[in-house]
């Protein structure tokens, strides 16, 4: 498994993949890989000849410079669990070898039709103008045939579809479904911050979640709304930032059950910010 740092160099690989006509898998990442990981990696490396993982923290993408810098690096254990999984070269450039010095300074603008100004959009401005301008540079490096991205990061998912038909890619967007671990938490690099006490807490949020699907029948979404934010503010030390229940496609607020409903949520964890999602009738 070859590890490459620099642009020229994944390029050159690509065209020789290419002109042996290989059919390349590409899974986007900012590493501290887990098994949500793995599952992208697992399938990308079943529905390719090749498959590439890319693991950069990308910095235009963090609108707090705190959280920048806490996220958790381990390239060398994520090298070998993806050696394990199947994938035969990993991308990790430095920002430097990715971005010119203005780039770093100055908004990436990108027209995303509404679907950045709800939920993370709203509040992490500026997090999907920094998505949208790396993943579209990866994409012109890796030129993949089928892309992985996870539901887990719904909004992001919907971003991601959008941009690939504004900006033209030939890349099939491959939606893969949020991994939890046995007691529901959905799987997270932030995990690895969470104390004991915390993940118990933090359990709670997927076990309200699935809950609420229970009580979809009784109420509209406006008061599913409330009564999820009300039972997860009542375990200790969580705190809700949002929670939306949107179109799946439009990620516009639903009044009724007729649409295709998808519950987002942010919820801090003490001073880590978690996000989960779950599906109402769809
Ligand atoms: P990162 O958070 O590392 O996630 C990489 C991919 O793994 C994303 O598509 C994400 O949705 C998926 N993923 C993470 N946890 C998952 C889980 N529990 N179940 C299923 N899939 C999961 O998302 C990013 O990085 C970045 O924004 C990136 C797209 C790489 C651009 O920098």
């Amino acid at each position: 498994m070859k590890i490459i740092r620099k642009k020229a160099e994944i390029s050159a690989e690509i065209q020789l993949l290419k002109a042996a006509g290989k059919k390349i898998g590409f899974v986007p990442t900012m590493g501290a890989l887990h098994d949500g990981h793995k599952a992208l990696v697992e399938r990308c490396v079943a529905e390719n000849d090749v498959c590439i993982v890319s693991v950069f923290v990308n910095p235009t993408q963090f609108n707090n410079v705190a959280d920048l810098e806490k996220y958790p690096r381990s390239l060398e254990r994520d090298a070998e669990m993806l050696q394990k999984a199947g994938c035969k070269l990993i991308f990790s450039p430095e920002a430097d070898e990715i971005y010119a010095s203005n780039e770093l300074t100055e908004q990436f603008e990108f027209d995303f039709n509404g679907l950045d100004t709800v939920m993370e959009g709203k509040f992490r401005p500026g997090h999907f103008n920094g998505v949208v301008q790396i993943v579209s540079k990866l994409f012109q490096l890796v030129q993949p045939d089928n892309a992985y991205f996870g539901e887990k990061d719904f909004q992001q998912l919907a971003i991601i579809h959008h941009m690939v038909k504004a900006l033209n890619f030939d890349i099939n967007i491959i939606d893969c479904p949020i991994v939890r671990e046995p007691s529901g938490l959905a799987m997270s690099s932030r995990n690895e911050r969470l104390t004991a006490d915390q993940r118990k807490n933090a359990v709670e949020i997927s076990k309200v979640l699935f809950e609420s699907r229970n009580f979809a029948a009784q109420m509209n979404p406006n008061e599913l709304i409330l009564w999820v934010v009300d039972k997860i503010n009542k375990v200790p030390g969580l705190e809700v930032e949002y929670y939306e229940i949107v179109n799946s496609s439009t990620l516009q607020s639903v009044d009724s059950w007729s649409e295709s409903a998808v519950g987002c949520i942010a919820v801090f964890c003490g001073e880590v910010r978690l996000i989960d999602n779950i599906r109402y009738n769809s």
